[in-house]
């Protein structure tokens, strides 16, 4: 495994694979590796002839400061389980070598990012966008993987992807969760032991509603038993939980189970603050 630090040198090393058409599979990631993010990689392994992984901890896509310096940052390790994964390359750049230069333009993602995370957190999207889109320039993957835990960033990065035409395939990984359900994020690891169990309400918060939409209960009616549940558990702070379609992300307060042909047309969405941490979740109906 080899680890890249500049754009010089990615250049330099992925040319060949370009020019005897292997294909490259880049694992977009800001470290503080856990499972779902090794589940990323394996399925880039097997899709992909070249694996790529990027960390960086991108400044840009934090809106709070406070957030941006409390993000786990576990170098060493993280390059440890790549090596396991057998991947090819590691992006380490700095963030100098990101950003030589503050970034002038800026992303307008429309409804997209105004609704849930947006709503949220302002900019969040932007800085996602603008250094998305530098990796897929820099690294020039055939397929570029991501999870479905994010699924708004998933939606963002799809329209970037097409509107601005790059020539790259996007595979969506489903979330991989703890054996309690929990979904597994670089955060988790920043609950207390408390709180850790506390954190379990948003997964059964959405099973419930799952359930409770499936059977035919008003949406109106699931929202208030689900705020109601969220309240009674200390030290968590609900901040949305919202009924959408998977892939526009439109908000809508009813299911229509007929168009139902999938299973996966709406999905439900939830963010929340346990302790000092906020964790976002959503599942598919
Ligand atoms: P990060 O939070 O490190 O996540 C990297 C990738 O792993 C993302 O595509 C994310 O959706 C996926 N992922 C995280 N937890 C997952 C889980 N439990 N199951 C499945 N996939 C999971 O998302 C980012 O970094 C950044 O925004 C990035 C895209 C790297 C841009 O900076």
């Amino acid at each position: 495994m080899k680890i890249l630090k500049t754009k010089k040198e990615v250049k330099q090393q992925l040319f060949t694979y370009r020019k005897d058409a292997r294909t490259i599979g880049l694992v977009p990631t800001m470290g503080a590796l856990h499972d779902g993010h090794l589940n990323l990689v394996k399925n880039a392994k097997r899709m992909t002839d070249v694996v790529v992984v990027s960390i960086f901890v991108n400044p840009t896509q934090f809106n709070n400061p406070e957030d941006l310096a409390k993000y786990p940052r576990t170098v060493e390790t993280d390059l440890a389980k790549l090596e396991a994964e057998g991947v090819d390359y590691v992006f380490l750049p700095e963030v100098a070598e990101m950003y030589p230069k503050p970034t002038g333009l800026t992303f307008d993602f429309g409804d997209l990012e105004r609704i849930l995370e947006g709503a949220f957190r302002p900019g969040h999207f932007n800085g996602v966008g603008v250094v998305v889109a530098k990796l897929l320039h820099i690294i020039h993957p055939d397929k570029a993987f991501f999870g479905q835990k994010d699924l708004q960033q998933v939606a963002i990065i799809r329209r970037m992807v097409d509107d601005l035409a790059f020539d790259v395939e996007m595979v969506v990984v489903p979330t991989s969760r703890e054996k309690d359900g929990l979904a597994m994020s670089s955060r988790n690891g920043r609950l207390t032991a408390e709180d850790r169990k506390h954190a379990l309400v948003l997964f059964e918060s959405l099973t419930l509603a799952r359930k409770e939409l499936l059977a035919g209960k008003p949406w109106f009616e699931v929202q208030d038993k689900i705020s109601h549940k969220f309240n009674l558990v200390p030290g968590v702070e609900l901040e949305y939980f919202e009924l959408v379609r998977t892939n526009s992300l439109e908000v809508v307060s009813t299911i229509d189970i007929s168009e139902q042909t999938t299973g996966k047309e709406y999905s439900l969405c939830t963010a929340a603050y346990v302790g000092d941490v906020r964790l976002i979740d959503n599942l598919p109906i």
